[in-house]
This record gives structure tokens, C-alpha cells and sequence, in this order.
């Protein structure tokens, strides 16, 4: 085998690694893409809540309303719908404004749910 394939495949087995949890099992959470312009981020988080999420989370005094920031949010609201609609073929896309994530984004008192 020459090196170079060697590598490849050492960088990937690495990268399974990193993605799998210690269930060894992996965890796909659906999070907001930076990249998506405020406005289609609102559309998509307020379409997400209105469809299935539960948003009560990111309400003012809510577990997950700090930090107060679209992406936060959207990001919730984005995974919450995801966990509860992937059983049902929903995907995370969300005209793009979404991406499916290896690394659970819970911080603090603010835990985004991971449904197997
Ligand atoms: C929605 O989330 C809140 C807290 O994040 C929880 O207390 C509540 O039970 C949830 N509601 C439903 C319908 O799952």
C-alpha cells in the first residue's frame, strides 16, 4: 500500500473517531450554517417552530435563550425539528440554511436534544 493511501485512510479512521460518541454510536445534530443571511435565518427558524420544533427553549428566560444570538437560536430550533422529524424522513436542510454537525452544541443548562 503506498504511503499516500496509508495517510488517507489513517486520517480518516481519525476522523470517525473524533465523530463517534463513547456509545461509539454517531450523533448528527443539525445546527444553523453562519453562512445563511439573517433573514432567511428567521424564515427558516420561525418555519422549524411553527412545524414541529419546540421552541420554548430559546423564550427569554428559557435554557437556551443566552447567548441571544440568531445563530443560537436558529441552531436550536433547527435540531429540535430535525431530532423530532428524522424518524419521518425530514432532513436537515431548511433551504440550506442548515447543516448537519458531528459535535453536540450543549452548553451549561442549554441541552440540544440527540434522538438515536
Ligand atoms: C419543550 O421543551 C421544554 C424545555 O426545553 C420542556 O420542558 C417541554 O416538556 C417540551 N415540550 C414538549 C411538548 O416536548
Amino acid at each position: 500500500m503506498s504511503i499516500m493511501l496509508m495517510k488517507i485512510l489513517l486520517s480518516l479512521i481519525f476522523l470517525l473517531s473524533v465523530l463517534q460518541n463513547s456509545d461509539g454510536q454517531f450523533e448528527d445534530y443539525c445546527v444553523a450554517d453562519e453562512q445563511t443571511p439573517d433573514d432567511q435565518m428567521v424564515g427558516a427558524m420561525n418555519w422549524a417552530c411553527d412545524n414541529g420544533a419546540n421552541c420554548s427553549a430559546i423564550q427569554e428566560n428559557q435554557a437556551c435563550y443566552l447567548p441571544n444570538t440568531l445563530k443560537d437560536h436558529a441552531s436550536y430550533a433547527f435540531n429540535s425539528y430535525y431530532q423530532n422529524m428524522k424518524h419521518n424522513g425530514a432532513s436537515c436542510y431548511f433551504n440550506s440554511a442548515a447543516i448537519l454537525s458531528g459535535l453536540n452544541p450543549s452548553h451549561d443548562s442549554c441541552k440540544f436534544e440527540y434522538i438515536p
